[in-house]
Parts: structure tokens; C-alpha cells; sequence
């Protein structure tokens, strides 16, 4: 069974009631449950996982190194746009990876427009609201990533 690991950066356990006009009014529940259904129609695996802080997802890759965890789909949230410790982590995992984000980082503030994680990235998806979850787990799935 293929196993994914699918990471939340900080302050995306508050979606559905934070700025809504940019991130909706689905929450991390809502995604998540969406994501395991996908997962279980296809046999596959999924392991969700939020955290605030950088060093929680840092161990949570750290972890996938060793689980038999094939891809891991991940938000960094506002760490996409400094942790360079994040973008180590992933370049110590050998699977794939795919970097989501619910809002189009290229139409907002410039500071959106750089991410560290894409320099590792497979695939990456912005702007597609929580479809893009979605998304990359139905590339995965496909075997559709072509990085
Ligand atoms: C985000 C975009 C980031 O710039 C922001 O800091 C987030 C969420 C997104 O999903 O659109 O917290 O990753």
C-alpha cells in the first residue's frame, strides 16, 4: 500500500474561519477527511498532520525517512517562504513531494512569491483552494509528476 504523509503548516489548523475571503470555509477536518476518502478508494495510505511549529514538521519528515512513506504532500504555510531547515529536511527525504497552497502565492505580497520548499519540490500547486490536495494526491496516484 503506498503511504503518504500530508503536512499543515502554522495557522492552517484555523481554516474555515481564518481570512475565508482568501482561504475558504472548509476546514483542516473537512480537507483532511476529503483526502482520506481519495486515499481509500485508491488503496492507498494517508497520515495528516498539522503543526504550528517548524521543528514538529521538521520531526514528522525526519520520520517518513524511515516508514515506508512513498510521497508526502505539504503546505508549509508562511514557513514556504523562510525555513530553509524545511527545505533540508525534504532533501533528506527520497520520495516525492508535492508543495500546496490554497491561495495563488504569485498574486499576493511579494515576500509570497519566493518558497524554499519548491527547490525540492516534484510538483506544485497554488490557487485551486483545497482542490489542490486533492490534486496532487490524483498526480500521485497517476504516477503524473514529471520534476
Ligand atoms: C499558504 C500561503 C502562505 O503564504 C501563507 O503564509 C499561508 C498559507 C496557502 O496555503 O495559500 O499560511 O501556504
Amino acid at each position: 500500500m503506498n503511504k503518504v504523509l500530508v503536512l499543515h503548516g502554522p495557522n492552517l489548523n484555523l481554516l474555515g474561519t481564518r481570512q475565508p475571503e482568501i482561504y475558504g470555509r472548509e476546514t483542516l477536518n473537512d480537507i483532511n477527511n476529503a483526502l482520506y476518502e481519495k486515499a481509500a478508494v485508491n488503496g492507498w495510505d494517508i497520515k495528516a498532520l498539522q503543526s504550528n511549529h517548524e521543528g514538529g514538521l521538521i520531526d514528522a519528515i525526519h520520520a517518513a525517512r524511515d516508514d515506508g512513506t512513498a510521497a508526502i504532500i505539504i503546505n508549509p504555510a508562511a514557513y514556504t517562504h523562510t525555513s530553509v531547515a524545511i527545505l533540508d529536511a525534504l532533501n533528506a527525504f527520497e520520495g516525492k513531494v508535492i508543495e500546496v497552497h490554497l491561495s495563488n502565492v504569485h498574486k499576493r505580497e511579494s515576500f509570497r512569491h519566493h518558497s524554499y520548499v519548491s527547490l525540492r519540490a516534484d510538483g506544485v500547486i497554488a490557487g485551486l483552494g483545497s482542490q489542490g490536495y486533492l490534486a496532487a494526491l490524483d498526480a500521485l496516484i497517476r504516477g503524473a509528476e514529471r520534476a
